[in-house]
């Protein structure tokens, strides 16, 4: 039998995963070994059977830079509902660890986002024999020590081209339009695709605004003649008067998250007290989609090749980051010692929305 590496993609999709998956299998072939696609994340490996399919060229070929998605499916679920079925983290780590040892693997990249990583990094506590790499993936790029994780570029693109077509009716109906857009706790999302998109107004969970600052710069953009209006909000913001319903969607500690809904409708709601006409569009899932940029075909491909280079030479435990230009390396339990990345007031980003005279709070 070939020597043997699995590979899962787990928690919320993002486009990008494909090239990864493409690039571990080009370098994993190259090297010898084959590469199995394990199926819907972890609990590829806690099923019995575990359902994974072998790697081909066939599969693997040029669509898979293009193409968003995880042509070996993820999951969001499992841990959660696994832990309120009764399981403990202990018979969890148990269950991998026969999956691992039952398919014969010599390691297994793992392609996940920050929950995933603090699975991963106790799956690793007393386990030599886990021979592991994680590739950082998430639209809300809030994984810390990597400018870039997966799925982030590609996410600007979708929501600057909807912007985009959001103004135009903007400016024939003479509206504010707000766009709703994703990224957990970090603000990441709506501050990029904000300034890229020349928004009036960026609000995101870092920091906090004054909704009276925010009607009255409306009100600038109807009183200085362009007569229309762009907020871009992220999903988790909140304020005085709106507070996000924090009942746990998805069950249990930190391996869940909440679902953030409704401050676009509620910002529509106070901008319409100025009499100016106001509308909401909640972007929502149009985000983890769309044609790969190039940019996440790139470092998808970097992660990918690399995640087997590390596999291969046995160095366990890893998170691949990149940053200043370079590929890097991390201990995982090192990068998840520090909280998730936000935006702070040194970002160059936030200093340029400052100055093109954005308004994104009072900071
Ligand atoms: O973490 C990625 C993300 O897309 C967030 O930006 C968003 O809040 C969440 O996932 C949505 O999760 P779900 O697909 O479970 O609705």
């Amino acid at each position: 039998m070939k020597k043997r590496i699995g590979i899962l993609t787990v928690g919320g999709d993002c486009s990008g995963l494909n090239s990864v998956i493409r690039a571990a299998f080009i370098r994993a072939k190259n090297l010898g070994y084959e590469l199995l696609g394990l199926k819907r994340g972890i609990r590829a490996l806690a099923n019995d059977p575990i359902d994974f399919i072998k790697l081909t060229d066939k599969l693997c070929n040029e669509d898979m830079l293009t193409n968003s998605g995880s042509i070996i499916l993820s999951d969001t679920k499992w841990m959660s509902s696994t832990i309120e079925s009764g399981k403990s983290i202990e018979d969890i780590k148990n269950m991998i660890h026969e999956g691992y040892k039952k398919l014969e693997l010599e390691g297994l990249v793992c392609v996940g986002g920050d929950g995933s990583l603090r699975l991963i990094n106790e799956l690793l506590i007393k386990n030599e024999n886990l021979n592991i790499a994680f590739i950082p993936k998430t639209i809300d790029n809030d994984v810390n020590y990597t400018d870039y994780s997966i799925g982030f570029q590609t996410s600007l693109e979708v929501v600057v081209s909807a912007v985009e077509n959001i103004r135009s009716t903007a400016k024939s109906h003479e509206r504010a339009m707000v766009v709703e857009v994703m990224g957990r706790d970090a603000g990441f999302i709506a501050m990029y695709a904000g300034i890229a998109s020349g928004a009036d107004i960026i609000l995101v969970p870092e920091f906090k605004y004054d909704i009276e600052k925010v009607k009255n710069k409306v009100k600038e953009c109807f009183s200085n003649g362009k007569n229309y209006c762009i907020v871009v909000v992220a999903e988790s913001v909140e304020d005085s008067d709106f507070k996000h319903n924090v009942e746990n969607v998805d069950g249990v500690m930190k391996y869940s998250h909440l679902a953030y809904r409704g401050i676009g409708q509620h910002l529509v709601s106070k901008i319409k007290e100025t009499g100016i006409e106001s509308r909401c569009v909640t972007l929502g899932h149009v985000q983890r989609g769309g044609k790969t940029c190039i940019n996440d075909r790139l470092l998808g491909t970097l992660f990918g090749l690399e995640a087997i280079n590390l596999i291969d030479k046995k160095v366990s435990g890893k998170v691949l980051l990149f940053s200043e230009n370079r590929l890097k390396t991390m201990n995982i339990s090192d990068v998840i010692k520090s909280v998730n990345k936000v935006l702070d007031l040194n970002n160059e980003y936030v200093k340029a929305a400052r100055n093109l005279g954005v308004y994104i709070g009072e900071i």
